[in-house]
C-alpha cells in the first residue's frame, strides 16, 4: 500500500512539474541550474535506472568532475534524454558533503 501511494505522490509530483508555470525564472540569468523539482526527479530517475546493471553507485563515491565522464558513459546505458541526463547528474552532485 504504502508504495502505491509514493507512486502516487510521484505521479502527482511530475504532473505538477510538467504544468507550465508562467513566473519560472527561466535561463535568464546565467547558467541554467535546475530546480528543486528538477533535482527531485533526477533522484527518482537515478533509482529507477542507474541499479538496473549494477548496484545503485553511491553518489558521494565520485566528485564532480568524475561523475560528469561517469554521466557521459551510463546515460547513454541508461537510455536518459539530455535533460534526464542533466537532473541525474544534478542530483548526484547535490547529494555530495
Ligand atoms: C545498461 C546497463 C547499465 C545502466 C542502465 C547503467 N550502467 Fe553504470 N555501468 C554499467 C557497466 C557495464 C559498467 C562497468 C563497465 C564500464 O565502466 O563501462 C558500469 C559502471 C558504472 C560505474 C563505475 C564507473 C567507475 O569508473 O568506477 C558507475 C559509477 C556507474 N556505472 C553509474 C551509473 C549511473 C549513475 C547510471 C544511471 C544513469 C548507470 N550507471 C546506468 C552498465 C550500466
Amino acid at each position: 500500500m504504502k508504495k502505491i501511494f509514493a507512486v502516487a505522490t510521484f505521479t502527482a509530483i511530475l504532473l505538477a512539474s510538467c504544468t507550465p508555470k508562467t513566473t519560472t525564472p527561466t535561463a535568464a540569468t546565467g547558467p541554467a541550474t535546475s530546480t528543486a523539482e528538477q533535482i527531485a526527479q533526477g533522484k527518482t530517475i537515478f533509482e529507477n535506472s542507474c541499479g538496473r546493471c549494477h548496484k545503485l553507485p553511491d553518489p558521494t563515491s565520485h566528485n564532480s568532475v568524475q561523475w560528469v565522464g561517469i554521466m557521459n558513459s551510463m546515460a547513454p546505458k541508461a537510455k536518459l534524454t539530455d535533460e534526464q541526463h542533466q537532473w541525474v547528474y544534478d542530483y548526484i552532485v547535490s547529494v555530495k558533503k
